[in-house]
């Protein structure tokens, strides 16, 4: 058990590297600040949630495309986005030290401030000065003949650049959506809360592409509102934990006439964003129109128009998505007259659904059975653990710790009558189960 004065961020990061979610990104080599590598279990909930996202917003519906883009895209698809020129942060630079902080981020400036009072030196601030977020790198043999190309920053211009192929090779009728799940790179200053900011981490989108048309703006804005909370619900939240927040004139980004958070009430800074709606009008297509030289614009056979498609756009971060699941899911009690921390994550998105043990570890006969019942259960299902190793307490204490919903136990009884016991991760109770029913019983409840 983690001790008192430790925060549940800081719990919540301890048990990510202990138990194989989480790393430091390079840690043997220092570690680099705001990368981090997903570890087993860390790799298959988040596989989870975009497989979520992914049947949500793509597989289950008839007016949406998936696709992949690149990560790597020409300075001129960020020009035409308006990135290089807007999507700045400010920051003031400390006279002591020289480092560079968020002007916005009050937290981070009181901090540093207070490092320096620790010195008896009182902090001056330089002017707000503008920095750009976008990360460059440059492709080619030589210094000379390389070019600047950028590391995306939002994964959304992979898509507008694709608009005209996918009309031309799927022929769809508006409205469609076109999501992508994939890696964004940010040159964040001051990236900090764990997983919360972070300079390299992944973006699950939709961009839906509808007709010009204020009505037809508010209702779509609504609809995709209303299933992105509805979705980020379906992770595990209660109620009072999410919230749906409208951003003011002043907080919008460059490209948005409405904007939208889902916003997490976090245990380390109060309400944070986890999700944004954004009604982004024709800005993207039309600047790649411009820039481009290739029309963009959508021909409606039925009534002969042609016109700029407007885009209501949902956008996720996956990291942060997996760090609010596990901050919601931590959870503290005791069983039994002993004190356990676990993870309460839906089965849905668990690392590990099942696990399976043979009560007793030299009985071969029981070993037999749990191997074929857990190889049974692995094939059908996946994300299925076999434990033998200590007593079964101590097995029930760490499959609790990484979240998996449902303990397996193939006892003297089994090798009788086919029945197991299944122990629910949250009440401890056990019930008795055909081994016939637990494929279709698990299958539920992950689905
Ligand atoms: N295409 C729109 C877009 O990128 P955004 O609000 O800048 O909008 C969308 O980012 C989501 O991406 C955020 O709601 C957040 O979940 C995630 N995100 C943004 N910056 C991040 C960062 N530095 N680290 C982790 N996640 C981030």
């Amino acid at each position: 058990m983690a001790n008192n004065t430790e925060t549940k961020l800081d719990k919540i990061a301890s048990l990510s590297k202990r138990r194989g979610f989480i790393y430091q990104g390079s840690e043997i080599y220092g570690g680099l600040s705001g990368i981090y590598d997903y570890g087993p279990l860390g790799v298959e909930m988040r596989h989870n949630i975009k497989q979520h996202f992914w049947k949500k917003f793509i597989v289950e519906r008839e007016d949406v495309y998936g696709m992949s883009a690149a990560i790597l895209m020409p300075e001129r698809v960020w020009e035409a986005s308006g990135h290089t020129e807007l999507f700045t942060d400010l920051l003031v630079e400390c006279k002591l030290c020289h480092e560079r902080v968020r002007a916005d981020q009050t937290e981070a400036v009181s901090e540093h401030e207070e490092e320096h009072k620790k010195e008896k030196k009182t902090t001056e601030w330089s002017e707000p000065r503008v920095f750009n977020l976008l990360v460059e790198t440059k492709l080619g043999a030589s210094e000379k003949s390389a070019t600047k190309v950028y590391l995306r920053g939002e994964i959304t211009q992979g898509v507008h650049v694709n608009f005209k192929n996918i009309l031309d090779s799927m022929h769809p009728k508006l409205p469609f959506g076109i999501g992508q799940i994939g890696k964004a790179f940010r040159n964040e200053i001051t990236p900090r809360d764990f997983l919360f900011r972070q300079r390299e981490f992944e973006q699950m989108e939709l961009q839906y592409y509808i007709k010009p048309d204020e009505q037809i703006g508010r209702e779509m804005f609504e609809i995709w509102k209303n299933h992105s909370l509805e979705w980020y619900y379906s992770l595990g939240f209660s109620k009072d934990n999410l919230r749906l927040r409208e951003h003011g004139p002043d907080e919008r980004a460059h490209y948005a006439k409405n904007a939208w958070d889902i916003e997490y009430n976090t245990s380390f800074a109060g309400w944070k964003e986890a999700w944004g709606i954004h009604h982004r009008g024709d800005w993207d297509l039309k600047r790649h129109s411009e820039y481009s030289g290739v029309d963009l614009s959508y021909h409606d056979n039925e009534t002969g128009e042609k016109y700029i498609p407007w885009d209501i756009e949902c956008s996720g971060g996956v990291d942060r998505a997996v760090l609010f699941v596990l901050l919601e899911a931590y959870t503290e009690d005791e069983m039994n007259g002993e004190m356990r921390a676990y993870l309460k994550l839906h089965p849905r998105v668990a690392p590990v659904k099942a696990a399976v043990f043979p009560l007793l570890k030299n009985k071969p006969e029981l070993v037999e059975k749990a191997r074929v019942v857990y190889e049974t259960l692995k094939k059908e299902i996946g994300g299925v653990m076999f434990d033998d190793n200590g007593n079964i307490g101590k097995r029930y204490r760490r499959q609790d710790e990484i979240g998996t919903p449902y303990c397996i136990t193939i006892d003297f009884d089994t090798l009788g009558d086919d029945t197991v016991t299944m122990r629910d991760r949250d009440t401890g109770k056990q019930e008795r189960m055909k081994i016939s029913e637990l494929v279709s019983s698990v299958r539920e409840a992950i689905k």
